[in-house]
């Protein structure tokens, strides 16, 4: 397997987010070579799971061919009624662990290892609420791709340079206090499924603009998968999602996007009325043999 390993690797509770911007001068090769320094040899990494990206444009000037040939950086989608927002930065990483205490330092040893070559754009902590719910209360990844499935749903197949690589949309969804007034049953209708055990809903009861739905969408008649590694953030008075999605090409992030924002058919996606997207960016995830030319060990 030549695609970074964490995109596949669950059991952690502890997660932290950064992204960063190139200084002003500095070569963006530097800034690559420093994260991709985090997985190899020597590493001040001690103990967690990392996986890095950069912004598309950024990183096919350094190693043309090497990303999912629709890959670029995130803009604005806009709906008729709200917009998710494009906040896109340079460069991301993802740092996972099974202890605050080791993702707290391995991030701190990352910024500190990054700052000659990259500002600190933002820095968010996650962690996996209740085994496998988001804040919502709703188990979030049902219906994810199995652990046998995710490689061909979220990396690029073999036979090409791009071999490995793999894009990740990263959005920080703030979840409005309205969603927990509504009664189970409503709620159900917002997601799609049921909230004790995630069964999904019959026909008949499945709302056109449930987020099931918006997200069920077949395109030459298969159907649209990306694999999701979301986590939760915040503090009880504010808090939210941190959406982290995988896929083998932009595509069917951004048409489910789209789809959720009421672009496709008029219809929106009713989550996006008890959630309100704050950041959006998409970043390449190159292959191991990729990122490994930037580091000499
Ligand atoms: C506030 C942000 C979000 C929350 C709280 C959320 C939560 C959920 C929940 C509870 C489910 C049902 C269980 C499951 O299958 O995982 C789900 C399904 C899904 N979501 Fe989201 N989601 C969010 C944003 C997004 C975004 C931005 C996308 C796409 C870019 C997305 C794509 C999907 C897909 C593809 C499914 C599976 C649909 C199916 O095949 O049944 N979600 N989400």
């Amino acid at each position: 397997m030549s695609a970074q390993a964490g995109i596949f690797a669950v059991g952690a509770s502890e997660h932290g987010y950064v992204e960063l911007d190139l200084l002003p001068g500095e070569e963006p090769a530097k800034l690559v070579a420093a994260l991709a320094a985090l997985q190899g040899p020597g590493s001040p990494m001690a103990g967690v799971g990392t996986v890095v990206g950069f912004r598309p444009e950024l990183w096919s000037a350094l190693a043309p061919g090497q990303s999912p040939p629709d890959a670029r950086s995130f803009e604005s989608v806009a709906g008729p009624e709200f917009v998710m927002p494009a906040t896109q930065h340079d460069a991301w990483l993802w740092v996972a662990g099974v202890s605050r205490s080791a993702v707290f330092d391995a991030v701190s040893a990352a910024i500190q290892h990054t700052s000659t070559t990259g500002r600190l754009a933002s820095e968010t902590n996650g962690w996996v609420y209740q085994t496998n719910r988001d804040l919502t209360g709703f188990v979030d990844g049902t219906e994810n791709p199995s652990p046998l499935e995710a490689s061909d749903v979220a990396v690029t197949g073999s036979g090409s340079p791009a071999a490995g690589s793999s894009v990740v949309l990263y959005q920080r969804w703030l979840h409005l206090g309205s969603f927990s007034t509504l009664s189970t049953s409503a709620q159900e209708k917002v997601i799609g499924r049921t909230k004790p055990d995630s069964t999904e809903l019959g026909e008949a009861e499945m709302p056109a603009d449930s987020h099931v739905a918006r997200n069920v969408i077949e395109v030459d008649g298969k159907e649209l998968a990306i694999y999701r590694r979301n986590t939760s953030y915040g503090t009880p008075s504010e808090h939210g999602t941190l959406f982290v999605g995988f896929c083998a090409s932009v595509a069917p992030l951004q048409t489910m996007l789209e789809s959720m924002a009421g672009l496709r058919d008029g219809i929106r996606d009713a989550l996006t009325r008890y959630t309100a997207a704050l950041s959006g960016a998409y970043y390449v995830i190159p292959s191991i043999p990729s990122l490994s030319r930037f580091v000499s060990f």
